[in-house]
């Protein structure tokens, strides 16, 4: 599921420098602090200093049919791509990008893909939410010392486009944390893939782009296993809490959750973590362990400045909204309340 984000105005102090995916996307300073809420902080405190999310990595049935799906309908740009074409025998891997915001689409083409046991017990879903850092060894070193599973030691990966420094730890689920430094490369992804260019054709007065980065990704754990989370969140990644929604504050006669935000020290990376609560139907949490197979990341929030716009041009695209009432974007007077554009998607 993906959650479409109006901007909201937040006070902070702007020391933070634009990562090169910020730089290559034409934004600013100013317009990730009303996009993501960047703020300021001092990073030479931070046992494990992030700097932004790296990319969203998909595992799904069909990835070229999901990269296409990306492109036509979110209205998002191919970039790079590994497969069977590159050298890579037993799936493909295509990255789609939208301002700031790298997706990556893996899918198995021959039977024995490892990517096909992780699809037959979960369906799509993601399988890693890469973080971009600067200093890999210090995170891991950290995370081992906070007892954190390493899934991947501390490696270089290289190619003529320069060296990428690579790592990962586990979180919930089968979910994990890459690490990646790409301060030493320039290729269009990681060693391995080549550039690539979007191959749909869009209508004429078609955005540029319909969002311009991921504002947050979402949790969904065990009932009784938020705070555990929550926990290792503070603990290992050296993340600080934002906001909670307890009991009441998130439930409908229908569903129920619980829910508390970690962020990174300079709020680009936001992380809700929900578990289940009661309520007179089964929980949306429940139901979301229940049918991909245990916890994992529920929903992906973009944010755009541009809401009325994005919201108007995907549906044109094709993409179907949860239900809110019809006048909440069509009634001209609602229209107004949601406010002024403050980051054209132009
Ligand atoms: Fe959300």
């Amino acid at each position: 599921m993906l959650h479409i984000l109006p901007v909201s105005e937040q006070p902070g102090l702007m020391r933070q420098t634009l990562t090169p995916q910020e730089q290559s996307a034409d934004l600013t300073l100013e317009q990730l602090k009303q996009l993501v809420g960047l703020v300021d902080y001092d990073e030479s405190n931070d046992p494990f200093p992030v700097t932004a999310m790296d990319a969203v990595v998909f595992v799904v049935g069909n990835a070229t049919q999901a990269a296409q799906f990306y492109q036509l309908a979110l209205g998002m740009d191919l970039v790079a791509y590994a497969g069977p074409e590159t050298g890579v025998r037993d799936h493909k891997a295509f990255v789609l990008k939208s301002g700031s915001a790298r997706f990556v689409f893996k899918g198995g083409v021959s039977p024995d893909s490892p990517l096909f046991d992780h699809h037959r017990r979960h369906g799509d879903g993601v399988v890693d939410l890469a973080l971009e850092v600067p200093d890999v060894d210090k995170c891991i070193a950290h995370a081992r010392k906070m007892g954190a599973t390493i899934l991947d030691e501390p490696h270089d990966v290289s190619d003529d486009n320069g060296i990428v420094r690579l790592a990962a730890i586990a979180t919930y689920g089968e979910t994990r944390h890459s690490l990646v430094d790409r301060s030493k490369y320039s290729g269009p992804y990681l060693p391995g893939f080549q550039a690539a260019q979007t191959w749909v054709s869009r209508p004429a007065g078609h955005p540029k782009r319909l969002f311009q980065a991921v504002d947050h990704c979402v949790g969904n754990v065990e009932l009784g296993r938020m705070d555990e989370w929550v926990a290792f969140y503070n603990r290992v990644l050296g993340f600080v809490n934002m906001a909670e929604f307890i009991g009441g504050d998130i439930a409908t006669d229908y569903s129920a959750l619980m829910s508390k935000v970690v962020s990174n020290g300079n709020h680009r990376v936001k992380f809700p973590l929900n578990e289940p609560a009661v309520a007179k139907r089964k929980s949306q949490i429940d139901e979301y362990l229940e049918f991909y197979g245990g916890a994992g990341c529920q929903h992906i929030a973009l944010a755009t400045g541009d809401l009325l716009r994005t919201v108007d041009q995907l549906r044109a695209n094709g993409v179907q909204f949860l239900t809110t009432p019809n006048s909440y974007y069509d009634d001209p007077k609602l229209r107004e309340r949601i406010g002024k554009v403050r980051v054209p998607i132009e």
